[in-house]
């Protein structure tokens, strides 16, 4: 039969980090043999908070090629980009007529935005939840990968959709929160404060467009101590980390070796570092080339754009004859 469909929005803030690959994109990468999946880049969410435009294509070609040199394959999955489907606003508008001002003040998203951006709150910003339901149930997706954070958006895009089919007549399949691989890993931060973040401390987060000096420099700047004074001891939430992202990149016998090491009370933490540092550099050195790669072939990107709206546009199309049709437009 057909294959589920998987709808996924990535936003054109580009320079991806580890959290970011382990988090997310590894499982996208899972998911694009077994659904049939859309992945667009949300150019029309971000104006609702940067409203200049000079960087957004460059910024969108950023991620789109991070996501791609990740292991996304374009011949695969449709990577398209948001303001390329005009039917998205379509949907857009006439969600917007389902959609409850008491409810969308209610958004926590929303709410924070306000205390963000005190100047600038927009009809666009209150809206965002029905621009992400439009983006969603365009291509009648029932699958979407998302965070914690987005739960609140997932559970109002099924609002919008009952309320479609309640008025309307049955179009749209209910939107799921999925994730492909249940235990999805958090990514620590290389300060021992809590997960890796593009806002966190800078020096704790390694992005996939490091240079290899500078993937050394933080490593070696993470949190240690002493070391243990008893034999197989706890360790501290900062050595843990420092376990946890070994496990990430590093080969089990080195792992083994420096457990082995703490439990005795005689590990290094200057080699763990190193040993760290190195197999981060190994890790992430070839992701940055091949973005490097993907970047300098302008003409790649435009096609690949080019090839996902057309399939999102076919998709959209069809849905939107529907709409309009049970809507009597
Ligand atoms: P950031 O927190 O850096 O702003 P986003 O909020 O844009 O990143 O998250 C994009 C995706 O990456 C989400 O699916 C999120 O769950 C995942 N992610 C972000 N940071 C981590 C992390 N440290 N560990 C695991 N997953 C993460
Ligand atoms: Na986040």
């Amino acid at each position: 039969g057909k294959k589920p469909i998987v709808m996924s929005g990535i936003r054109p803030t580009g320079y991806l980090h580890l959290g970011n690959y382990f988090g997310a994109i590894r499982n996208y990468v899972r998911m694009q043999d077994e659904f049939e999946c859309f992945f667009m880049v949300a150019d029309l969410h971000s104006l609702t908070t940067h409203p200049d435009t000079k960087e957004l294509k460059a910024n969108v070609h950023r991620v789109l090629a991070e996501n791609i040199a990740c292991g996304l394959n374009p011949d695969k999955a449709a990577f398209y980009c948001q303001s390329h489907i005009y039917e998205t606003s379509e949907l857009y508008l006439y969600l917007n007529m389902l959609a409850y001002k008491g409810e969308l003040e209610k958004t926590v998203t929303f709410k924070d935005k306000v205390r963000q951006q005190p100047d600038n709150v927009n009809a666009g910003l209150l809206t965002y939840p029905v621009l992400q339901a439009a983006d969603i149930i365009l291509h009648r997706a029932s699958l979407v990968p998302v965070g914690k954070d987005q739960e609140q958006h997932l559970e109002m895009a099924r609002n919008f959709v009952n309320r479609f089919n309640h008025r309307y007549g049955d179009v749209f399949p209910e939107p799921q929160a999925f994730n492909y691989n249940v235990q999805l890993v958090k990514v620590p931060s290389l300060d021992g404060s809590g997960k890796m973040s593009k806002s966190e401390n800078q020096m704790a987060t390694l992005y996939l467009a490091d240079s290899d000096d500078m993937i050394r420099k933080k490593v070696m700047k993470a949190k240690t101590d002493n070391g243990p004074t008893e034999t197989n001891s706890s360790k501290p939430d900062y050595i843990e980390n420092m376990f946890l992202l070994m496990g990430l990149v590093s080969e089990q016998e080195v792992i083994d070796k420096f457990e082995s090491d703490y439990n005795n009370c005689n590990i290094r933490y200057g080699d763990m570092k190193k040993q760290l540092a190195e197999d981060m550099v190994k890790f992430i050195a070839p992701i940055r080339e091949k973005v490097e790669g993907i970047l300098g072939n302008e003409s790649y990107l435009r096609q690949i754009m080019e090839t996902g709206a057309e399939k999102a546009r076919q998709s959209a199309k069809a849905t939107m004859e529907v709409v309009r049709q049970s809507m009597g437009l």
